[in-house]
């Protein structure tokens, strides 16, 4: 049984490429990066190279990156970080906004901060494509605001946020915070000091924080372009590997370290450098730039021949997201399949190999409706008919032809079966 991946939103494979710039550093170039001799300075050298080139692809300085295990950390890391920082600086507990359609690392650590320090956390709504709105975050903004986190493009469905214009409205709101800092001429780059205790609100700028993770591959990730001062990034998403990934902060953005226990990243983020991962991760991004303009025409095409299909062959399919064409990723394509449920079609596609992915998410045994969707504005019955296809470089028309041999079939089989009518 040939197998058909439509699943590139959740993972990718490393590319032979990439496999081979890691290869010398697990077994030859295997040093220490913080041992002082030869082996450990190569080591040393390979990742300051691989910084190097991933901050001249976000137009960032290389003390601007630090590496990381994946964008779990890194937006544990930012939102944590910033709001651990201001939770000793300011007088008010801190208050955090993020976009309601968040990846979970970004949400759960909100309700996270806020079940368990009392941080306020504010939801901005989206519309019906799954956007957020400009103007709703410059209502929701208060004195004690001090970061808010928008990921660039959505996960499931694929919307692509007003990132820039966002960036926009909190830059007038920082130019209109009332006390500028006190910092004697210093710069307080990435710093850990609590000189401010009980500062005023207002007197803090807002940190802008991005998820960048599943638009590095289609969009531009020009971080002064887009206005923003913390991005996250992971390198499996774009044909690198897992395990491995990127916070981008911006020199003067005060947050505290999240992990304590040696002096790596700047004694940012403590633990021995994944060599290998990080010289994967920089070749993976490199590659994908280069690749950029033909692999997201390529994508696209296919992504608007299988909605085109889809649309065509199965009746009472919802696409969720923004039109075809406008502010959408390339590479997904969501849809509602009304009256059954993701997760069946999922496995009914599985036993003939083709692996896709659905919204839900199974919690002790029962389906919990995709965030996204409800926040979209999806009641839960049809959030639950939820499937997301996204498309990779290798996918091919074939592939997709294959496939629509057999989801109309599994669809209306399902239907027959199904309690809701
Ligand atoms: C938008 C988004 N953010 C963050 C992550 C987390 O990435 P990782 O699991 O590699 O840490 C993912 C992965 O699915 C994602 O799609």
């Amino acid at each position: 049984m040939k197998h058909i991946y439509l699943d590139h939103a959740a993972t990718t494979p490393v590319s032979k490429d990439v496999f081979d710039a890691m290869q010398p550093y697990f077994r030859e170039k295997y040093g220490n990066p913080s041992s002082i001799y030869k082996l450990g300075q190569e080591a040393k050298s390979a990742v300051e190279h691989a910084r190097e080139e991933v901050a001249d692809m976000l137009g960032a300085k290389p003390r601007e990156i630090i590496f990381t295990s994946g964008a779990t950390e890194s937006n544990n890391l930012a939102l944590k970080g910033v709001a651990f920082y201001w939770s000793q600086n300011l007088k008010k507990k801190p208050h955090i906004i993020i976009s309601s359609i968040e990846h979970h690392s970004v949400l759960d650590t909100a309700e996270y901060l806020e079940k368990n320090f009392g941080f306020e956390v504010t939801k901005l709504p989206v519309s019906k494509e799954g956007i957020v709105d400009p103007t709703d975050l410059e209502s929701v903004i208060k004195d004690n605001t001090v970061i808010v986190s928008v990921m660039y493009g959505n996960n499931e469905v694929g919307s692509i946020q007003p990132i820039k214009e966002l960036g926009e409205v909190i830059k007038r709101v920082n130019a209109k915070r009332v006390r500028p800092l006190q910092n004697n001429g210093k710069s307080h780059d990435f710093e850990h000091e609590n000189s401010l205790q009980g500062s005023d609100p207002c007197s803090q700028p807002i940190v802008f924080h991005t998820d960048a993770v599943q638009a590095f591959q289609y969009l531009d990730c020009d971080v002064k372009g887009l206005g923003v001062d913390m991005l996250s990034l992971t390198g499996h998403k774009f044909y690198g590997p897992k395990g491995v990934g990127l916070l981008y902060v911006k020199s003067g953005t005060k947050f505290l370290s999240q992990q304590q226990g040696g002096a790596q990243e700047r004694g940012l983020r403590a633990g021995t450098e994944n060599v290998p991962y990080i010289v994967g991760m920089a070749k993976a991004m490199s590659d994908t730039r280069k690749q950029l303009t033909i692999s997201k025409q390529q994508i696209a095409d296919l992504r608007d021949y299988l909605v085109k299909r889809i649309a065509a062959e199965i009746p009472d399919v919802v696409l969720t997201g923004p039109e075809i064409g406008k502010k959408r990723l390339p590479h997904i394509a969501s849809f509602i399949f009304k009256k059954i449920e993701g997760e069946s079609i999922l496995i009914n596609l599985d036993l003939l190999g083709i692996a896709a992915s659905s919204g839900s998410a199974c919690t002790s045994g029962s389906l919990a409706s995709s965030h996204v969707l409800t926040a979209m504005g999806y009641d839960d019955l049809l959030a639950h008919g939820s499937i997301r296809f996204s498309l990779g470089k290798m996918n091919s028309k074939e592939e997709i032809d294959e496939m629509m041999k057999h989801l109309p079939q599994i669809v209306e089989k399902l239907r027959g079966m199904s309690p809701i009518k």
